[in-house]
């Protein structure tokens, strides 16, 4: 029983922070790779495809090819950028691989 206990205290202080981490990453491969995937519409995409500062622009001007009002608002599309952005080409922690090629 105490086990069980702990298990679920512990279960209870580790989900939030675990959510938190997986929402920009959550966002990008549900949203993004709708069509970004595998034998999608589009081709794989990934942070590590351009630098920060090129993500960071990327969207603010408009640069996307396909309008993604009906796929992501305003607030997640910022989320998501913030994730490509932490794991840009030249972050610390780059991922060219969330999306398989
Ligand atoms: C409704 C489908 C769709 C969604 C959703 C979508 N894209 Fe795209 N995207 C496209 C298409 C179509 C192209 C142009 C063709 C291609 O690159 O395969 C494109 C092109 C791109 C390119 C340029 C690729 C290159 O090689 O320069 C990037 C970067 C990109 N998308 C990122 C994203 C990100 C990040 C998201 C999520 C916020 C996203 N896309 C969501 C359809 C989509």
């Amino acid at each position: 029983m105490k086990k069980v206990f702990l298990c679920l205290s512990l279960a209870l202080i580790l989900a939030p922070t675990v959510t938190m981490a997986a929402d920009g990453a959550g966002l990008f491969v549900q949203k993004c790779g709708s069509c970004h995937k595998r034998g999608g519409s589009a081709s794989p995409v990934n942070p590590a495809d351009k630098a920060g500062v090129v993500w960071e622009k990327y969207f603010a001007r408009g640069r996307h090819p396909q309008g993604l009002a009906a796929t992501v608002n305003d607030a997640e599309l910022q989320t998501v950028v913030q994730y490509l952005q932490t794991h840009a080409a030249d972050s610390d922690q780059p991922a060219a691989a969330v999306i398989p090629k």
